[in-house]
């Protein structure tokens, strides 16, 4: 069997835990590829509401595995606390595996994350301050550490913690003049975390491929959103690693090939968190309305999201750097009851109109959004379940969506929980 992707097609922050919820009842498997605890995923079921970070979204389901492949960044305390809070939950945790090539967040690259912020001043990212940079930096300077080397303390860990302390003791006490990491205050961490992770740590490639080949199929969960994408979002106001479809075939060793289906999520309106550009932004009482009606604050870091109009110039790009199959809207409810709503479907700099989505942030800060207006709609979407219980207005605004894209939208998200969904077209199969 193939794998289907779900993955961000906005700034992330899009309602994708749901949807892989509401899809990961058909998988044997959803797996995560990218990013780390950054990520913030709530999935609404019988058993109440769950907000995972790092834990594929799917593990809620009884049978279903939960991979956390090579291309994601663990940290081993937030990855521990959820197991803890999961199992005390009575959700099933067993089937759970870490790849043994994933990189450790170190609680070191907690602090530089924090050092490299402030002194980056105004020109901050405004990250989640999980250690994710400062740990895929290490990994592409070859001087990270693995959840693998958890398991070989003498022989891999302390050689390589040795390395890679004598690098960030010089930056911590040269550069920032803070105290440096003490080897065996982390190494004493590492051990209560390989005594606890170890049944996890697993050859998760091998795990994948015997899945695929075995007929069972896997859904592939994607963190943050296209937009956040270290090459193909607006960096340099990005996160350190691939969100986008790329990122899949080398966060898990994954051959394309087997990729059938490659789905993102949207949002009904946009939302941004952090710093960097974005076009479609509203400032001012209706965007703090909508906020407020739509509760945009961070899983993550509760930060307040900022909020704008759907961007179809953006998303048009995430349908084109992804090679999207199919989309899913959410949140449409949230848009229930304003007199009218508006799509960005161009935008203008000194006078000239730009319908493609620039790479030069400069030049995108510039950007002012082009407005297409269209009639509210007074009748409720939430919860509908069926395309034929959309009000006329909601349904041509859809459409709208849809032909400005250039995708079919296969699911309508018109609230949190798993009934809440208007299923239009299957995106898996059987
Ligand atoms: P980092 O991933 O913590 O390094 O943060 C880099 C940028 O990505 C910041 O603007 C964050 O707000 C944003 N970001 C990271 N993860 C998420 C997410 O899951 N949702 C929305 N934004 C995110």
């Amino acid at each position: 069997m193939p794998a289907y992707a779900v993955i961000g097609g906005q700034w992330g922050d899009e309602g994708k835990g749901k949807v892989i919820d509401y899809l990961a009842g058909k998988v044997d498997s959803v797996v995560r590829y990218a990013g780390g605890n950054n990520a913030g995923h709530t999935v609404v079921n019988d058993r109440g509401k769950f907000e995972l970070h790092l834990i594929p979204s799917g593990i809620c389901w009884e049978g279903v595995s939960g991979i956390i492949g090579n291309g994601v960044v663990v940290d081993p305390e937030g990855l521990l606390s959820e197991l803890d809070g999961l199992g005390s939950r009575g959700v099933d945790t067993s089937l759970l595996y870490v790849s043994e090539r994933a990189h450790v967040i170190m609680p070191y690259h907690i602090v530089l994350d924090e050092l490299e912020e402030k002194a980056k001043g105004v020109n901050a990212v405004g990250t989640t301050g999980r250690g994710i940079g400062p740990t895929y930096v290490d990994k592409v300077s070859r001087v990270g550490i693995r959840i693998g080397d958890l398991l070989d303390i003498k022989g891999v860990l302390v050689p390589r913690l040795e390395q890679a302390l004598s690098f960030k003791n010089a930056l911590f006490t040269k550069v920032y003049e803070v105290e440096p990491v003490n080897l065996d205050d982390i190494l004493a961490k590492c051990r209560v975390w390989a005594d606890r992770l170890a049944p996890h740590i697993q050859p998760t490639e091998q795990i994948i491929q015997d899945l695929l080949a075995g007929d069972k199929s896997i859904l592939l969960e994607g963190a943050q959103g296209t937009l956040l994408d270290v090459d193909h979002g607006s960096y340099p106001y990005v996160t350190s690693s691939s969100p986008s479809i790329g990122g899949a075939c080398i966060g898990l060793g994954l051959n394309p090939q087997e990729i059938a289906g490659v789905v993102a999520v949207f949002k009904a309106y946009s939302t941004r968190v952090g710093s960097g550009p974005m076009p479609s932004e509203l400032l001012g009482d209706f965007a703090d309305e909508l906020r407020e009606k739509a509760h945009e604050y961070g899983t993550t870091t509760g930060r307040a999201r900022r909020v704008g109009w759907f961007d179809a110039v953006a998303a048009r790009y995430s349908r084109l750097v992804n090679g999207l199959t199919g989309m899913v809207l959410t949140r449409l409810d949230i848009l229930d009851g304003f007199s009218a709503v508006k799509i960005c479907v161009g935008y203008e700099v000194d006078g000239q109109r730009i319908d493609r989505f620039p790479s030069n942030t400069g030049l995108l800060e510039r950007c002012q959004p082009v407005y297409e207006e269209h009639p509210g709609w007074d009748q409720p979407t939430a919860s509908a379940t069926d395309v034929s219980h959309l009000p006329a207005n909601a349904l041509s605004y859809v459409r709208r969506i849809e032909e400005l894209v250039g995708c079919q939208i296969q699911i309508i998200s018109t609230g949190p929980s798993r009934e809440e969904t208007i299923l239009v077209h299957e995106i898996i199969p059987g």
